[in-house]
């Protein structure tokens, strides 16, 4: 295969910045280089150093003077909820009821699910972002939809079937034997094809009875490698309702603790009105919260407490919340993350911003041996950014003198106009998903 080299200004993280001043998180090539073969980076490093390594049949990308990072990771969002987003509603159960489970109807169709795959990868890839990791609904129809779609493009991609068998309306119920015998053969079909990673998806735990969250701690049980997606502490009337349905409990996160469902690959969406006892059982399981700050502020649910959970060791992840979030954009992500700090009295320096889109969620994931930083021998999953994009931005761009000024005015002003190009295993797929769409 063709190995390409690419040429711009090269920025990595290598692990997670203690301050603004923090230079030695992260490694930056002002005239950088990668080179890339059978969809991994092989080299990373000055223009010069890196140019010398080609060899062979090679095709040279100059980039500058754009800035070359690691492909944007989501963490949490719903592939089935893009016709969600901007539903007006006073709070999460509300838009939940009145949208949200209305919608999620649609994908009984499985050619509705496959249409709307299509369009979710297509923005996935304008907005610069590589991996996701997305809940389905509760039809099995479409995790297949959202699988082959992600198999299709190559893309390393995390995802499952919902499990909900109550408190939702009756179409979009399971049984607690359905959801573990459909996720059963999900994980059979889809885990390890191409780049998927299949995650056991209870929905939350309003909607599966104390039987189906058995069953859920079942499959976790025979799965102990696979991911676990579902929704922690997002609302207060959430949590209200959440403990009278296990009033056994001691708490939200007791819930998915005594059916087994904490760990390092536990994905807790929200994660805001947490108690002492549960930012304690997360440290200590390494159970991450998933921050979604434009779907927290837009559904009115709270201020995640960042500085509380990090220095509490929480594992942390920032994510778009995909329909009850405002924005496909990790990049206007992290600029609301940043707001909702600074209402927290608590602030978010751009360089952990940058970290937190690309190698934290990574690490989040536990998936850094194989995305979110530029390293040798990791996936080719790239984005390429304009910090001139448009012209605001540019005018700004002339008062800029550093980079962590620069990343700044990226994430303040940019969105999916400033990725000029997303690189999705070493192919460069943006201008070609805009030239189809034209
Ligand atoms: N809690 C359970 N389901 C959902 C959902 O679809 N979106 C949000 N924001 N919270 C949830
Ligand atoms: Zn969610």
């Amino acid at each position: 295969m063709t190995q390409k080299l690419l040429r711009g200004r090269v920025l990595s993280f290598n692990e997670r910045p203690q301050s603004i001043d923090d230079h030695g998180a992260y490694q930056y090539f002002e005239d950088g280089a990668l080179l890339l073969a059978d969809g991994r980076i092989t080299a990373m490093g000055d223009y010069s150093d890196v140019a010398i390594k080609a060899s062979g049949e090679f095709e040279v990308i100059d980039h500058h003077p754009f800035l070359i990072l690691p492909g944007f990771i989501d963490p949490h969002l719903h592939f089935v909820q893009m016709q969600v987003v901007a539903s007006y509603a006073a709070n999460l159960l509300e838009w939940l009821n009145t949208y949200t489970f209305v919608e999620e109807q649609r994908f009984a169709d499985p050619d509705h699910g496959a249409r709307i795959a299509g369009e979710f990868f297509d923005t996935m890839i304008r907005f610069g972002t590589t991996t996701a990791a997305a809940y389905c609904s509760v039809h099995a129809a479409s995790a297949d939809a959202y699988f082959a779609e992600a198999e299709r493009r190559n893309m390393l991609m995390l995802g499952g079937k919902c499990m909900m068998d109550r408190n939702c309306p009756e179409p979009l119920r399971d049984t607690p034997q359905q959801g573990y015998d459909e996720t059963k053969a999900l994980i059979e079909k889809w885990h390890g094809r191409g780049r998927n990673h299949y995650a056991i998806t209870p929905r939350f735990a309003i909607t599966s009875s104390p039987e189906q969250m058995e069953m859920v701690g079942a499959l976790a049980a025979e799965h102990p490698d696979l991911h676990i997606q579902t929704h922690l502490s997002e609302n207060d009337a959430e949590i209200a309702f959440t403990r009278e349905l296990f009033p056994d409990q001691p708490d939200y996160l007791g819930i998915y603790e005594h059916y087994g469902l904490l760990g390092p690959k536990s994905l807790m969406g929200h994660a805001i009105h947490l108690e002492p006892r549960e930012i304690a059982r997360m440290a200590e399981t390494r159970t991450v919260a998933v921050s979604c700050p434009t779907s927290n502020l837009f559904l009115g649910s709270g201020l995640f407490d960042h500085d509380g959970l990090q220095a509490a060791g929480v594992p942390i992840a920032v994510a778009t919340d995909i329909g009850g979030g405002t924005s496909f954009s990790m990049l206007k992500t992290m600029d609301e993350f940043y707001k909702v700090l600074q209402l927290k009295g608590q602030r978010l320096n751009p360089l952990l911003s940058f970290y937190r889109m690309t190698r934290g969620n990574a690490e989040a994931l536990s998936l850094a041996d194989r995305i979110g930083s530029l390293n040798a021998g990791t996936d080719a999953d790239l984005v390429v950014l304009n910090s001139r994009a448009t012209p605001e931005m540019a005018l700004k761009m002339r008062r800029v003198e550093h980079l962590a000024e620069e990343l700044f005015l990226l994430q303040t002003l940019g969105d999916d106009r400033a990725v000029v190009e997303t690189y999705v295993a070493g192919e460069a797929l943006k201008r070609e998903v805009e030239e189809a769409r034209t």
